[in-house]
């Protein structure tokens, strides 16, 4: 590894495009990528009791208790992947996780989080987009029927496993979700702006002008 560990917060609401931009980034700047959502839905699939716990919350579009995220992105931040450093999708998203998030960074690397996107989206596209996504049971690659096909209807591209839309996708669990974003997750935006590492990125746009416009800010910084 050189120079610094870089950890670098996606922000942004249900359906901003993190998860899609956050791959991406990870492979061009060679970071491990961190989902809360997607960790949460491992443990959904191995039916531990920390996936029964947070398929309750899920389900509804609520936030799972920050006690049990924050350990569980702790221990994910310690895996050796991670050293030099994550984009981090979806965590924090309430003020304690960040104010978690800080501490575990300056215990493990004594470094701090160096950008953080801010993906803005108008409030109408994202029912739209969440309720055409799909994604594939095996490694969560996501695709958007109209936006993003894949290239065999109900197949993923990458691995070639079944292709399945999310529960909480429907649309009465999509508007929750976005309440609980403009209550519990939007005041971070200005959190992480007075700290003076917020960068705002119109997700408005086709999926690669978006990835350039976010690599072009973390070159910036
Ligand atoms: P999580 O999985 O994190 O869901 P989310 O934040 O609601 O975000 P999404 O995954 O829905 O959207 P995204 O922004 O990643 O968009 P995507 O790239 O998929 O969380 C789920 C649940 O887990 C939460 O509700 C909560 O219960 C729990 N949870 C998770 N983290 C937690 C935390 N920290 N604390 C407590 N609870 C937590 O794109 C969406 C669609 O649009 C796709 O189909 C994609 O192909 C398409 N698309 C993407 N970009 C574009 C583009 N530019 N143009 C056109 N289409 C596009």
């Amino acid at each position: 590894m050189t120079g610094s560990p870089r950890f670098i917060v996606l922000l942004g609401p249900p359906g901003a495009g993190k998860g899609t931009q956050a791959r991406l980034l990870g492979e061009i700047l060679g970071l491990a990528h961190v989902s809360s959502g997607d960790l949460f839905r491992e443990h959904i699939r191995a039916r531990t009791d920390l996936g029964r716990l947070a398929q309750g919350y899920m389900d509804c579009g609520q936030l799972v208790p920050d006690e049990v995220t924050i350990a569980m992105i702790r221990n994910r931040l310690k895996q050796e992947d991670c050293r030099a450093g994550a984009i981090l999708d979806g965590f924090p998203r309430t003020p304690a996780q960040a104010q978690a998030l800080d501490q575990m960074l300056v215990d493990q690397c004594g470094c701090k989080v160096e950008r953080v996107p801010y993906v803005k989206i108008p409030e109408s596209t994202l029912v739209e987009r969440l309720s055409g996504r799909w994604t594939c049971q095996q490694n969560g690659h996501v695709y958007h029927l109209r936006f993003n096909p894949p290239i065999v209807p109900g197949k993923c591209d990458l691995d070639g496993s079944a292709l399945y839309q999310r529960e909480d996708d429907r649309e009465d669990t999509v508007r929750q979700r976005i309440r609980v974003y403009l209550e519990q997750t939007a005041p971070l935006v200005e959190h992480y702006r007075q700290r003076g590492v917020l960068v705002e990125i119109d997700g408005d746009g086709p999926i690669p002008e978006v990835s350039e416009a976010l690599v072009r800010a973390l070159q910036a910084a």
